[in-house]
């Protein structure tokens, strides 16, 4: 099992007894305003936990579970672009429970994932895409060192596309 040391925190693959909490996450109206959908019952939540874990088993993504303390504090996700695990591309999601925001948790997770990326999985470039009107997660990936590329609309919604090469 990989697990990934940070100050404060560790990240170690998801679970399916994370499945309640990342629930809880979900149902949270702030993660709701900054996805494009979230699930709607508790066997959705789960349905989503298991198809994280079965494409983490693939290796076409890796989705790890932040805990502080021992504790689940949210996710960060890094995928294989489309899929593909020849690809040196990746794009990165991230979502926190409520109790953990604004402690600067978000930004080191992010940071983690990326060096992951970079570093182990040898990836060039790593992608984000967020909501435009999402300004904590913007702050973040400025924060992190992803550069702004383009304002896209998906689906009618204004977006933001960030790219962040190996330095
Ligand atoms: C986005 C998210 C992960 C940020 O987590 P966080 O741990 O609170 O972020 P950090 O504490 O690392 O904050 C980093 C910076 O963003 C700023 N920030 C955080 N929330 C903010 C907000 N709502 N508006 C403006 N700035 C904000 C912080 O002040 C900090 O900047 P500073 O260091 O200059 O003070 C969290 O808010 C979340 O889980 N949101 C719901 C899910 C979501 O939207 N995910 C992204 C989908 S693309």
């Amino acid at each position: 099992m990989i697990v990934l040391k940070g100050k404060g925190f560790i990240l170690r693959p998801i679970k399916l007894n994370d499945s309640k909490l990342y629930w809880e996450v979900m149902q949270d109206k702030e993660t709701a305003k900054g996805f494009m959908g979230v699930p709607s019952s508790f066997e959705e939540a789960k349905k989503e936990v298991k198809d994280f874990i079965k494409k983490t088993k693939k290796g076409v993504s890796q989705v790890f579970t932040i805990l502080v303390d021992g504790k689940y504090a949210g996710n960060v996700k890094l995928d294989y672009q489309n899929w593909d695990k020849n690809s040196s591309e990746g794009r990165v999601h991230l979502w926190l429970h409520p109790d953990y925001r604004g402690k600067g948790l978000a930004t080191k997770a992010l940071k983690k994932i990326i060096n992951y990326g970079f570093k182990i999985k040898k990836m060039k470039i790593i992608y984000a895409q967020c909501k435009k009107s999402n300004k904590a997660v913007c702050k973040v990936n400025e924060k992190v060192g992803f550069r702004k590329v383009e304002n896209r609309i998906v689906n009618g919604v204004k977006k933001v596309w960030w790219e962040i090469n190996i330095c």
